[in-house]
């Protein structure tokens, strides 16, 4: 087995070899003037097993490139198996036609996962319409989910906590790991006005007071679920606020954004960001 970071995995692909005790290489990539890339492999990788990790995150359709390049370069090389490991994987949401003519973009980017590649594991995918990774994928798949580390996070680290969901999706992460803690939870219910601009509501009461109020959530992108979730839970009263997501996409300056509405903000290193305090690489690990 050999453990290769793609050009936006390279965050979790060098600690996940040591932890595996498996060698390392990174890919090589290169850009020539006109954004066309050109990938390279720095190790053979004839007969073995190789991991590929890549996050898909800033330029999401060049990693989406990068990561299709390699994966069929990897079988011309004759690669026994491949496997990509995605801390963070894209276009999930974008899982129907929405309206009529929309390209389905999960389906063509599901397509080309299946064709190269020999099996896919992602942490925390954004299931929805698509019940599991089944559904998506033909190849194997396997979700993992980083809910245990934000549970153990929580339970170190926020005295007396209360958990609220910033929308009915976020259940998933924000009910499952209320119970498991055994505190109190409630989710918010979100209209959605356009990509950017979203209203949310508290679905039932709950105590607050002297509670310290935690959001949990599967991502930030734009940060506008979360800032309009705290606007409306400040104005019950609620004074400190931690948010806490598995994925910190962080796009238009969400972080700052956030901690400018006063909240402390705690993600998992799928993405890397200034948030990133939870490690996922043994997550993995113990799944590879
Ligand atoms: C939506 O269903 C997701 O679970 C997140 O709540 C959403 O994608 C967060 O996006 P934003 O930070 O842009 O509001």
């Amino acid at each position: 087995m050999v453990i290769i970071a793609l050009s936006h995995g390279m965050h979790i692909a060098k600690k996940l070899a040591a932890r595996l005790k498996k060698p390392y290489s990174k890919l090589e990539v290169t850009h020539f003037p006109d954004s066309e890339i050109k990938l390279k492999f720095n190790t053979n990788i004839k007969n073995k097993e190789v991991i590929l990790v890549q996050s898909f995150y800033n330029n999401i359709n060049d990693c989406v490139i990068e990561t299709l390049f390699a994966a069929e370069t990897a079988r011309d090389l004759k690669a026994k198996k491949i496997i990509l490991v995605a801390p963070y994987f894209p276009y999930l949401r974008q899982d129907k036609r929405f309206n009529p003519g929309e390209c389905i973009s999960l389906r063509t980017i599901a397509k080309n996962i299946d064709e190269d590649f020999d099996k896919v594991l992602i942490i925390d995918p954004h299931l929805h319409r698509e019940k599991t990774l089944k559904h998506i994928f033909r190849i194997s798949s396997k979700k993992l989910t980083a809910n245990p580390l934000i549970e153990q996070y929580i339970k170190k680290n926020i005295k007396n906590p209360v958990i609220i969901g910033p929308d009915w999706e976020s259940y998933k992460w924000a009910q499952k790991i209320a119970e498991k803690i055994g505190c109190d939870f409630a989710i918010m219910e979100k209209e959605r006005y356009s990509a950017t601009k979203v209203k949310v509501k508290l679905n039932k009461k709950i105590d607050i007071k002297s509670k310290n109020l935690v959001f949990i959530d599967d991502m930030i992108s734009t940060g506008n679920t979360l800032l309009e979730a705290i606007k409306a839970m400040k104005k019950l009263g609620a004074k400190k606020v931690t948010c806490f997501a598995v994925h910190g996409i962080m796009v238009n300056n969400a972080l700052n954004r956030l901690k400018r509405a006063g909240a402390t903000v705690i993600t998992t290193n799928t993405i890397p960001n200034k948030a990133a305090k939870i490690d996922v690489t043994d997550l993995i690990a113990s799944a590879i």
